[in-house]
């Protein structure tokens, strides 16, 4: 893939996906998500913040009798990127018993939130369970069997925003994704200050 200068101009942002590219990827996910489901109802559940926007995209263009709902969590431990302790700040609206439920994330990077998301829902007896990611960085993974079902985009370990995805709250109304060189990412290799200073809710 190659980096492009950023359409806001900013010397830290480089386009990584172009939101023309983004658009066409989210109409054909959620065509094979609507030939998956053929006849039957799925129900959205969004993990906030990061995926509002994909999820609102990805559930207009689906053909199927759609519900949404949305999931808050963050990270916690001294060691936010490898902890793999999730909690949940705010929990679902309803019950998805019975449900086709399609976990819909921003990005699968360790694999941890989704790995501890799959491990709760399960509990709850959906009818079936799938993950849609918008991107996908598979060289970071921790918990090796976590894979998105629907996947939109295979990225390198590039810490990137936009179309959602924060920085300490920033970027997320980029209609790009953009890769971040910003110096307070890089300023602490061994452990990214993009992790720690980065807020899920
Ligand atoms: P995981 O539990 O390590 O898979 O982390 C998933 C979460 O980390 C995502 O939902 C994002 O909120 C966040 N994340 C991981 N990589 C990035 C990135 O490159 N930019 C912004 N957020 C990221």
């Amino acid at each position: 893939m190659t980096l492009s200068k950023s359409p806001k101009s900013s010397p830290h942002l480089k386009v990584l996906i172009r939101r023309t590219a983004i658009q066409k990827r989210v109409r054909q996910v959620a065509q094979q998500i609507t030939h998956d489901f053929k006849g039957q109802r799925v129900h959205l559940v969004g993990v906030l913040k990061g995926a509002c926007i994909f999820l609102s995209d990805l559930a207009r263009e689906i053909n199927l009798e759609t519900s949404l709902d949305f999931i808050a969590v963050s990270s916690y431990g001294a060691r936010k990127e490898s902890s793999g302790q999730v909690r949940v700040n705010k929990d679902l609206d309803s019950s998805i018993a019975g449900l086709n439920v399609i976990l819909v994330e921003d990005i699968l990077d360790t694999g941890l939130t989704v790995s501890y998301l799959r491990r709760i829902l399960l509990q709850r007896r959906p009818k079936t369970l799938k993950v849609a990611a918008l991107l996908d960085k598979p060289s970071r993974r921790i918990i090796k069997e976590i894979q998105a079902d629907y996947a939109g985009f295979s990225i390198p370990d590039k810490f990137v925003v936009g179309y959602g995805l924060d920085f300490a709250e920033k970027y997320r109304n980029l209609k790009d994704v953009c890769v971040l060189s910003d110096p307070e990412i890089t300023a602490t290799p061994s452990e990214p200050a993009s992790k720690s200073s980065r807020s899920k809710l």
